[in-house]
């Protein structure tokens, strides 16, 4: 395998816990936080997909709010104008992982380049790591909106490529979705699935790697540091 080069990550469910919004849609779907925000991801992305197949690229941040007004609408909510726009503004406050900082910091005394890759426009992407105050870890944020198309489309992979000056065998790619992570091993990327709770690997045709948190990434363990 060859020397990475840069490491570069996924933003939402990798470094930052989409779920962390879970407390907020308790407020508004009392004791079924967690299932209004599990179906809001699971829609957001869907709608990403979708709109992405259809040429209609719209910005993240409306694919958010129309998974929540979607999600709102299924689960009897009202979806009235404070509600949405009180959790939407939430989703631009995500927390990270515990485990994020340190792994950044070790990173960063690597020497290597790290960036975030995201469907995330570049709006939410900056206002999601400043809020966490983690920016200065970071060489490049890279967001899909260069592209008008979203991951898994090869375009937006091609993008860390071309931003970073570095070929795709030589990036370590992060992700903690499993579909993202397919799609960046197709692209030639070094992908790594991190897998922190156990999940199921989907049936892409792809064979990452597979870690069980941030702290095994590769570059980390002696015998692979650059
Ligand atoms: C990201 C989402 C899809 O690109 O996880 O950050």
């Amino acid at each position: 395998m060859p020397r990475t080069e840069a490491v570069v990550f996924d933003l939402y469910g990798t470094l930052y816990d989409v779920h962390s919004v879970a407390r907020e849609c308790d407020a508004c779907h009392p004791g079924r936080g967690m299932e209004f925000s599990m179906l809001w991801r699971q829609k957001q992305l869907e709608y990403t997909w979708l709109r992405s197949l259809m040429g209609q690229y719209i910005p993240f941040e409306q694919a958010t709010r129309d998974a929540l007004v979607y999600t709102c609408r299924a689960l009897k909510v009202d979806p009235d104008p404070a509600t949405l726009a009180s959790l939407c503004d939430a989703y631009l406050k995500l927390a990270p992982y515990p485990d994020v900082p340190d792994v950044l910091r070790r990173l960063n005394a690597l020497g290597l380049p790290l960036a975030i890759l995201s469907n995330g426009s570049v709006f939410s992407i900056a206002s999601v790591v400043d809020a966490s105050g983690l920016r200065s870890h970071f060489s490049h944020l890279l967001s899909v909106e260069a592209v008008r198309v979203y991951k898994p489309d090869f375009r937006v992979y091609r993008l860390a490529c071309e931003q970073l000056g570095v070929p795709a065998d030589r990036i370590l790619f992060v992700s903690s979705n499993a579909w993202d992570a397919a799609g960046a091993y197709h692209f030639g990327f070094d992908a790594c699935w991190v897998n922190r709770d156990g999940r199921t690997f989907d049936e892409l045709g792809a064979a990452p790697r597979v870690i069980g948190g941030l702290d095994e990434l590769p570059v980390l363990s002696a015998k692979n540091k650059p």
